[in-house]
């Protein structure tokens, strides 16, 4: 079986071209919510090729890490749009490389359909690790949508989702949140009944 690792390494040269049509028509205008009223020390976890670079606020220290170092290459040559601080680590959002509260928030965008339902509630809990208590996580994922229209549709892409980048419309995150021990301040639809973002609080 190809794992999350392979995927990425093998799709790295044509994922923003694969993305384009999805990142232009959907996510730009979506990314820079993720980004208000955070500051500080932030972790973009599963950074990929840096989509969310341009939209780093100025005063932000930003490292991002990614399972994959072709994703990172990528990155790597995004780093100049970014008006942040940036760094980039090769790591796993399951075992992170950081003391406890190290970042005042994070982020993940599309992290978190890709990975498998077994790792949701580490990778949640590692995040709240990393996080200051009373900061912020922000992700920013698909759902399996409400309508059955959108639920037809997405049964056709499933398949292609699934091989090109490990990804499933099924993963239920919210549900994962709590039993991280986070606290779900906000979660609101901002793609249809597709994307969802969510605002959790660490504890503290
Ligand atoms: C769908 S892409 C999203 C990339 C980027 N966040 C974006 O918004 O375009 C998912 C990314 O998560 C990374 N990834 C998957 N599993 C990971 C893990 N366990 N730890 C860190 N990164 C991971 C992949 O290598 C890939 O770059």
């Amino acid at each position: 079986m190809t794992s999350t690792l392979e995927r990425y390494q093998r799709i790295a040269p044509l994922y923003d071209l694969l993305d384009l049509p999805f990142e232009y028509g959907r996510y730009r205008r979506i990314r820079p919510l993720l980004f208000e009223g955070l500051s500080g020390h932030i972790l973009d976890a599963g950074v990929g090729t840096g989509r969310n670079m341009p939209f780093y606020p100025r005063d932000m220290r930003v490292v991002g890490i990614d399972l994959s170092p072709a994703m990172l290459a990528r990155a790597e040559r995004r780093r100049a749009l970014s008006a942040a601080t940036v760094e980039l680590r090769h790591m796993d959002v399951t075992r992170l490389d950081f003391p406890p509260a190290s970042f005042d928030a994070a982020v993940a965008t599309f992290l978190f359909c890709v990975l498998a339902n077994d790792l949701q509630v580490p990778a949640l809990r590692e995040l709240r690790r990393v996080v200051r208590p009373r900061g912020s996580i922000r992700l920013l994922e698909y759902v399996r949508p409400r309508s059955r229209l959108r639920r037809l549709s997405i049964a056709v892409w499933q398949p292609w989702v699934a091989w090109a980048y490990g990804a499933g419309f099924d993963r239920n995150t919210e549900a994962h949140v709590s039993e991280a021990g986070l606290e779900i301040l906000d979660a609101r639809f901002v793609v249809d009944d597709l994307v969802q973002l969510l605002t959790v609080r660490v504890p503290g």
